[in-house]
């Protein structure tokens, strides 16, 4: 994260700018450590002051970080002119940007795309964990009609992939870095034709980190049309078993299971179970039942105020544990006595979201982005609120 660092510093007043930045105002908390809501070009972000030893250090603050980062670079160095700082260390001029998928990132989608900008005009496939890409790629460049969503959190695989589909012209691929268990909630229903996830990690040891769950079968049968498919392929024998025992739970679809089967196309770790002389077993379940739709796209908001003070009395650092949601109350800033933020962290365990709640101007509101309407950021959003408006 850019920063620098100062022996010396006295603010001055705020609100305040420095070309095209804007300095707004200060939430301290009661450690001391400040956060400043600073603005450029529409965008809003926060510096963090942090008081240290024997100097300051004013950094960028991870949570609200905007692209590019020659953004908070430019906010530092305006905040160190407008204080007049001799700085002890700094790294905001630092090399040009690196940012490797510049060019490609109309590509690579964030959650919110789903919510909102994402169009169901055709079909659509999903690839869960497409690791190398090469399945992905393939069914891509056969089936031009098709919509394709990758979905991989493995950074290196999904630059890689990026780049392949770019060199090879498809433009029907988008991808997401957001957790295949808790993406599936964003999608429409009825819209997918196929689901694939091939070799998921196997995680023995951890069932619960596991793709497969029932809660992942529940979205898949939902968002897959009528005869659309979710196809499974693993090597592991006991995640075969694992899948094909929590399927016995649900009803209205059909099932076929097939033992080394070949594709037309061996993905990277298929090659080398393959090498092994390992099985593969695919369980390709057919969806025989049409699904109501999502119940809301609504994103999660307050719709009344609250008095600061009186939060800010009762607030402590804790955390609240649902079935499967949990929300952090992590610490709390006062701008003035009728405004404030507080940090959180929230949501489904496996897809926790990280947040400011900023109360201001008579509002309350999730900063920087909005809470994605997933069940369990509901639950968490319902917690929240059982705690401001007692
Ligand atoms: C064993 S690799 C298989 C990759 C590829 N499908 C293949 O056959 O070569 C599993 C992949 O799933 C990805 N993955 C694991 N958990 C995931 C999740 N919850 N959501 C999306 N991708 C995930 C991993 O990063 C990894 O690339």
């Amino acid at each position: 994260m850019p920063n620098i660092q100062t022996k010396r510093l006295e603010l001055i007043e705020f609100p305040t700018s420095y070309q095209e930045y804007n300095y707004e105002y200060i939430g301290t908390s009661s450690r001391g450590e400040k956060l400043l809501f600073t603005t450029h070009k529409g965008k809003s972000f926060f510096l963090q002051i942090i008081q240290r030893e024997a100097d300051f250090l004013i950094k960028g603050d991870k949570l609200s970080r905007v692209s590019p980062v020659s953004i908070t670079q430019n906010a530092l160095d305006g905040f160190s002119k407008l204080h007049n700082l001799e700085l002890t260390f700094s790294n905001i001029q630092s090399k040009p940007e690196n940012n490797r998928l510049k060019d490609d990132l109309g590509v690579l989608k964030n959650a919110y795309h789903f919510t909102k900008d994402f169009n169901y005009d055709k079909e659509i496939w999903i690839e869960v964990g497409f690791g190398s890409g090469r399945h992905l790629l393939h069914q891509a460049s056969e089936n031009p009609h098709i919509q394709f969503i990758g979905l991989e959190i493995h950074r290196p695989s999904i630059e890689q992939v990026i780049k392949q589909s770019k060199l090879q012209n498809l433009d029907n691929i988008i991808i997401s870095d957001f957790d295949a268990r808790v993406f599936m909630q964003l999608i429409n229903s009825n819209s997918v034709g196929k689901i694939f996830v091939h070799f998921p990690v196997p995680w023995d040891k951890k069932p619960h980190r596991r793709v497969i769950s029932k809660a992942f079968i529940t979205e898949s049968l939902r968002l897959l049309k009528m005869d659309g498919t979710l196809e499974l392929r693993t090597d592991s024998e006991k995640y075969f078993a694992y899948s094909f025992e929590t399927l016995q739970e649900f009803d209205k679809y059909d099932i076929q299971i097939r033992k080394n089967h070949d594709l037309p196309v061996s993905s990277k770790y298929e090659d080398r179970w393959k090498k092994q002389e390992k099985n593969i077993y695919d369980i390709i379940l057919t969806n025989q039942e049409l699904s109501a739709d999502k119940t809301t796209t609504d994103f999660l908001t307050f719709d009344k105020n609250v008095n600061f003070s009186g939060v800010k009395k009762r607030f402590s650092n804790h955390i609240i544990r649902g079935d499967d949601f949990f929300v952090h109350f992590e610490d709390i800033y006062e701008i003035d006595a009728n405004s404030g933020i507080i940090k959180l962290s929230l949501g489904a365990y496996e897809k926790c979201e990280h947040k400011y709640l900023l109360f201001k101007d008579n509002k309350i509101q999730y900063f920087p982005s909005v809470l994605l309407p997933i069940e369990q950021n509901f639950k968490s959003h319902q917690k929240i609120k059982e705690f401001l408006y007692v």
